[in-house]
């Protein structure tokens, strides 16, 4: 925020997973010109198929947010300007408001298998997640770090223990974005955490007792 008021920027605030974090008592989604949420199936808040949302406070831009959704057209027939065919669908959104009225029981089980892994797993080869000062942070996913990662992943999956890297590859070593000219070397943090990050199992209906045994498992590792 510091940056986009000293140089007048817009600001996007990339919420795909943020559902219910906060920082300093303040909703993501209310910091930047406009918030852009994800109902991708896996969120926090997922629907069962596509879908997002905007937030904004903004009048022109929600208008023409609703402009660009539905083929630029506020009037049926009558298209003001070049749009999409981006409307969230009914069925999708009836049943995200339904789990939005349970968001927080979900979200508590979630914060309860999250702050479960933070207090047991104790093993000095894997590095945890940290919560910033003043954040409520809704542990969309809970991703550990690991010199050896790809044998802790392999060592876990022996255990019948699921894992998932995001992402093994870095945007900016993907084929889609070879002319952007970046190689290996360009952001070396990024390229180390492709090497080390593994997310941890975490949803919607995880037991303590499963993660009991995935905190035994983590912590026999060596
Ligand atoms: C941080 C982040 N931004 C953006 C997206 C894209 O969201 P969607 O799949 O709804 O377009 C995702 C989802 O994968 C994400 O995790």
């Amino acid at each position: 925020m510091r940056i986009k008021n000293k140089y007048n920027l817009f600001l996007v605030e990339d919420c795909a997973q943020s559902h219910g974090a906060s920082y300093k008592n303040q909703m993501t989604g209310t910091f930047g010109d406009i918030g852009c949420f994800s109902f991708y199936p896996t969120k926090n808040l997922g629907a069962y198929g596509d879908g997002g949302c905007i937030t904004t406070n903004n009048y022109e831009i929600a208008n023409k947010i609703k402009l660009l959704r539905n083929y630029g057209s506020s009037k049926k027939y009558f298209n003001e300007i070049q749009g999409f065919n981006s409307r969230l669908d009914e069925l999708q959104a009836g049943l995200l408001n339904i789990k939005l009225s349970k968001y927080n029981i979900l979200l508590t089980n979630r914060l309860k298998i999250a702050n479960y892994y933070l207090k047991n797993i104790k093993n000095p080869l894997l590095l945890l997640p940290k919560i910033q000062d003043h954040s409520i942070h809704v542990f969309h996913l809970f991703v550990i770090q690991s010199e050896s990662r790809d044998k802790l992943q392999a060592y876990l999956e022996s255990f019948g223990i699921g894992t998932i890297i995001h992402y093994p590859i870095p945007p900016h070593l993907s084929s889609a974005y070879k002319e952007l000219g970046y190689t290996i070397g360009s952001f070396p943090i990024t390229e180390k955490f492709s090497k080390t990050i593994l997310s941890l199992p975490l949803f919607d209906f995880m037991t303590i007792r499963e993660a009991k045994y995935i905190v035994k498992v983590l912590n026999s590792f060596e």
